[in-house]
C-alpha cells in the first residue's frame, strides 16, 4: 500500500463560513426577532384570579386585570400582538353560543380594556363557537350532531362584528367553516370597519395537538371522544391546504395561518411559496406540552430549543408564530 503525494483537497469547504461567529453572522439567511412572535393567552372572569393549566406548565388563565400588566410586559418586550382565548361559565354555554356575540361578553370586555390599557399592543381575537357551545364543536348542530355550515356562519359574522365593535385589531376565524371570511368582511365594510384585519385560520387541521389547549379553555369535557374532522383539515393532506387558503384571500383574509406548526412546516413552506402572502404558523398547545414536559425532565435544554423551534417557522416562510414561549423567547432575544 502506498501514499498518493498529490493530496486530494475537498473542492468546497462550507465548515470555512462556520469556523467564527462573525462569518456565521454575516451568512444566517433568517432571524428571528420579537416581531415575530404573537402571544397566545387565556383569559376568564373575575379580579386578581390566576388559574394553573396542568397540561401547559407555567401558562395562566388571567382575570382581565392581570392580564393587562402581563400585556404591558408582553408590549415592552417588543411583541407586537397577542392572541385571546375566553374560559367561559358553563351557565353561560348552549347549543346555539349566543354569548359568542353579547356586546359585554368576556372576550369584548377584554378586548376595549386591553386597547385602553395598551393601545399598541395589537389584540387578535378567536372567532368560532368552541368556548361557548354546550357540546364542545365549533359550530351549531343539526338533530344528527352534524356541524351546520351557514347557520354556523351567521353566528360568526356576529361573534366577528361584536369584536370589531369592541376594538379588536384582529379578527381570527379559526373555525374551518366555507364562505365565512367573505361573509366577516362583507359586514365590517358595511358597517365601516375597513381597517379591522382578518387573520384567517385557513389551513386548520383536525389535531390531535390541541388536547392540552381544549383542557385549558374548558371545552374538553364538553367534546368528550367526539372529534372535528368533518370541518377541520385532514392532516394527510397538502394540496387541499393551498385550496383552502387562497380561498380565503380570494373572499377578503389579509394575513392566513397554519396550524398546527411544527409538524406541518412544509405547508406552511408550500403556502408561503406559491401565494406569497403574510403567513402565519401556530406552534399549538401539544408541541407547548411536549416541549415543557422535556424540559421539566432535563431532557432537552429549554431556551435553546425553544429558539430553535420558533427560528425554524422562519426558515418555513413563516411570517410569524403564535406560540405560548412569546414573552421567554422575546426575553432570551433581549438577553
Ligand atoms: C378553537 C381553537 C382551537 C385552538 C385555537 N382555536 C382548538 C380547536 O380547534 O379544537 C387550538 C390552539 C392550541 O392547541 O394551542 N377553534
Amino acid at each position: 500500500m502506498s501514499f498518493s503525494t498529490s493530496r486530494q483537497y475537498p473542492t468546497a469547504r462550507l465548515r470555512r463560513m462556520r469556523k467564527d461567529d462573525f462569518s456565521r453572522r454575516l451568512m444566517r439567511e433568517t432571524t428571528l426577532t420579537p416581531n415575530d412572535l404573537i402571544w397566545p393567552v387565556f383569559v376568564l372572569d373575575g379580579k386578581n384570579r390566576r388559574e394553573s393549566v396542568a397540561s401547559m406548565p407555567e401558562v395562566e388563565r388571567l382575570s382581565i386585570d392581570l392580564l393587562i400588566e402581563e400585556a404591558k410586559e408582553a408590549q415592552a418586550l417588543g411583541i407586537p400582538a397577542l392572541a385571546l382565548f375566553p374560559v367561559i361559565d358553563t351557565a353561560l354555554k348552549s347549543e346555539l353560543a349566543e354569548e359568542a356575540y353579547n356586546a359585554s361578553g368576556l372576550v369584548q370586555r377584554s378586548v376595549a380594556e386591553l386597547k385602553a390599557a395598551c393601545p399598541e399592543l395589537g389584540v387578535i381575537t378567536d372567532v368560532a363557537l368552541d368556548p361557548y357551545t354546550s357540546h364542545g364543536q365549533d359550530g351549531i348542530l343539526d338533530e344528527q350532531g352534524y356541524v351546520q355550515n351557514d347557520r354556523t356562519v351567521d353566528t360568526l359574522i356576529k361573534q366577528a362584528l361584536s369584536h370589531a365593535e369592541a376594538g379588536a385589531d384582529v379578527v381570527a376565524p379559526s373555525d374551518m367553516m366555507d364562505g365565512r371570511i367573505g361573509l366577516i368582511r362583507a359586514v365590517l365594510e358595511r358597517e365601516q370597519l375597513h381597517n379591522t384585519r382578518i387573520m384567517a385560520y385557513s389551513a386548520k387541521y383536525a389535531s390531535r395537538y390541541y388536547g392540552p389547549f381544549r383542557d385549558a379553555v374548558g371545552s374538553a369535557a364538553n367534546l368528550g371522544k367526539a372529534d372535528k374532522s368533518t370541518y377541520q383539515m385532514d392532516p394527510a393532506n397538502s394540496d387541499e391546504a393551498l385550496q383552502e387558503t387562497a380561498l380565503d384571500l380570494a373572499e377578503g383574509a389579509d394575513m392566513v395561518m397554519v396550524k398546527p406548526g411544527m409538524p406541518y412546516l412544509d405547508v406552511v413552506w408550500r403556502i408561503k411559496q406559491e401565494l406569497k402572502v403574510p403567513t402565519f404558523a401556530y406552534q399549538v398547545s401539544g408541541e407547548y406540552a411536549m416541549h415543557m414536559a422535556a424540559f421539566e425532565n432535563g431532557w432537552l435544554d429549554a431556551d435553546s430549543v425553544i429558539l430553535e423551534s420558533l427560528a425554524c417557522f422562519k426558515r418555513a416562510g413563516a411570517d410569524g408564530v403564535l406560540t405560548y414561549f412569546a414573552k421567554r423567547a422575546a426575553r432570551l432575544l433581549a438577553s
